[in-house]
């Protein structure tokens, strides 16, 4: 037994290791801000905030962006926080890691009714200055902590004999993603429940394949429905 999960520890620290080696994944990330990635894992700690905010916002111009992300406001809100509860908040997400999303529903690599097609009318261009706007607007937040014990226990602890490492080492410890210059585990802490519940069971069934490696697929598979309600409402609470 004790030899079985020494194994499996094993192998989640090599896709661990091989998720790290990946961050400027070429093919999602053609043009974009090698840069500031590349220096950011290695001293976040003695940067300063305002060297933060521009990590996290990436290559584009917020300002431009504002004007640009017109077309985005009716669903996620002026400043990223939609009231729709599927219409994921964008406040503060890493500007990547939102560029990466649009391209992958315009390759449909990720796909959903509303959003492809409204990915399919954003040039390359405006995608970086859009994601600019909305990673620097003020981080999202949920309404009140849920208390949900079961979804807390799941968030901060791994279950090895289902393969599940706990959400928080790569999301953070309250969700919020690791550092400023790691774009590659976004921000769900304070995330709609509605949003998360649905995004989780696309990765359980595999109508959403588009994380690095198939991390999260591999994450959420043998987790219950009921676990993943759980697990939904601690985090949108954070
Ligand atoms: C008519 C409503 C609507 C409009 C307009 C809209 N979106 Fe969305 N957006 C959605 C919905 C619904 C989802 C969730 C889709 C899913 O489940 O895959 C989404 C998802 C996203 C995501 C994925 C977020 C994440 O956390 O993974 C990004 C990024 C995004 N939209 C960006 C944009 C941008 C940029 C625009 C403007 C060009 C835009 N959206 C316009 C409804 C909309
Ligand atoms: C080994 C690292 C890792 C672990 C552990 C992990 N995740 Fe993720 N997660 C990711 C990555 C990478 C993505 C981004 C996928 C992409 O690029 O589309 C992601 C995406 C997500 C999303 C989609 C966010 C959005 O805005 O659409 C949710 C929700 C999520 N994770 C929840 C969880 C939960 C809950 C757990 C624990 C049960 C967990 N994750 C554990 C790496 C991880």
């Amino acid at each position: 037994m004790l030899q079985r999960k020494t194994i499996i520890s094993a192998c989640l620290t090599l896709v661990a290791v091989l998720l790290s080696t990946a961050v400027p994944a070429a093919s999602d990330n053609p043009s974009s801000q090698p840069s500031a990635q590349a220096s950011a894992g290695q001293q976040p700690a003695d940067k300063t905030s305002a060297d933060a905010a521009k990590l996290r916002i990436g290559s584009g111009d917020p300002v431009a962006g504002k004007t640009k992300a017109d077309l985005c406001f009716g669903c996620h809100g002026e400043d990223g926080n939609s009231m729709d509860p599927q219409s994921p908040k964008l406040a503060g997400q890493y500007g990547a890691y939102i560029a990466k999303q649009v391209r992958n529903y315009q390759a449909t690599s990720r796909t959903h009714q509303i959003m492809s097609p409204m990915a399919s009318t954003v040039s390359d261009a405006d995608l970086a200055d859009i994601s600019a706007y909305f990673a620097s607007q003020p981080m999202m937040k949920g309404d009140a902590p849920s208390g949900n014990q079961l979804g807390k226990k799941l968030f901060e602890n791994d279950d090895l004999s289902r393969m599940m490492v706990r959400c928080n080492s790569c999301h953070g410890t309250s969700g919020k993603g690791q550092n400023p210059g790691n774009p590659l585990y976004p921000v769900i802490g304070g995330q709609h429940k509605a949003y998360l519940y649905g995004q989780l069971l696309n990765f359980k069934n595999g109508v959403r394949n588009n994380s690095n490696g198939g991390v999260m697929n591999i994450t959420v598979h043998r987790l219950s429905d009921a676990e993943i309600d759980a697990l939904a409402d601690y985090i949108s609470g954070l």
